[in-house]
């Protein structure tokens, strides 16, 4: 029985001041809520603030990105030992927004290239998170055009056979993958539930090719994309949806509440 993991992705939202008002509140507001991992992706800056203030409750605090070098010479990056050591257990690793790619478009001219994520990075990123024990969540999903074009099936498949290449299968097992297709992330435009659970089946299917039925059955896999309150539910009772990615509805506590307690 895999166990269902809501985390909420607060992008460059919230200061640490911002951070500790919102912990304070949803701390008593999830005390009881079990059978549930939550977890709080803050700002780097923040991580540590949330990290202290989850202490000996029920919410675990995640990176939204790291680094694939230990230490050295990299400004502006930041390892898994830091994270780990501000006390966060988890990190989303190839976010749409690192990967460049961003609401209904691909890049498009005038926007800049500011993180050149790419499969590759993603795979290094895990295996030094996993090296450091620093759980990853690998995020995936196609653009507009690529679904536009009929190859969403591809563009996954490709993202999760490299994202986790040479990994074990009880590696992948203990890992999270995140399917958040780009097009719904921020827009408000939902994917259909029938279409998302045929996709995280898909990537089930993918991993279980790849790295056995083991690794395929306890996999957790998240949907991400304009979740709300209203449509949780729904997207959270699929069969192969393990839990959900949150970006605009974890900043207010309500919001992210009713999520959390759709399941
Ligand atoms: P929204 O929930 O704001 O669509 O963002 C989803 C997301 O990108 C979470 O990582």
């Amino acid at each position: 029985m895999r166990k269902p993991i809501i985390a909420g992705n607060w992008k460059m939202n919230k200061t640490i001041g911002e951070a500790k008002d919102f912990v304070e509140a949803f701390r008593v507001e999830v005390a009881s809520v079990k059978d549930v991992e939550i977890l709080l992706c803050p700002p780097y800056l923040a991580v540590h603030e949330v990290a202290q203030r989850c202490q000996g409750t029920n919410i675990a605090v995640a990176g939204q990105d790291v680094f694939w070098k230990e230490s050295g010479a990299y400004t502006s990056q930041v390892s898994a030992k830091m994270l780990l050591d501000a006390g966060a257990e988890f990190t989303l690793i190839g976010h749409s927004e690192t990967r460049g790619r961003f609401g209904k478009e691909d890049m498009t001219e005038g926007q800049f290239a500011f993180f050149a994520e790419s499969d590759e990075t993603v795979n290094c990123k895990i295996k030094v998170a996993l090296a450091a024990g620093l759980k990853p969540i690998m995020c995936c999903g196609e653009t507009y055009n690529e679904r536009q074009a009929g190859n969403t099936d591809s563009v996954i498949k490709g993202q999760v056979k490299n994202g986790l290449a040479d990994l074990t299968a009880e590696q992948v097992g203990g890992m999270v993958v995140a399917y958040e297709p780009v097009w719904a992330i921020g827009t408000g435009e939902v994917c259909s539930t029938p279409e998302a659970q045929r996709v995280c089946a898909m990537i089930r299917a993918k991993i279980a090719k790849l790295f056995g039925d083991v690794a395929a059955e306890s996999v957790r896999i998240q949907y991400g994309g304009s979740v709300k309150p209203d449509n949780a539910k729904e997207l959270l009772s699929q069969p192969d949806i393990d839990g959900a990615l949150v970006g605009g509805a974890s900043l207010k506590v309500p919001d992210f509440v009713g999520i959390i307690k759709a399941i």
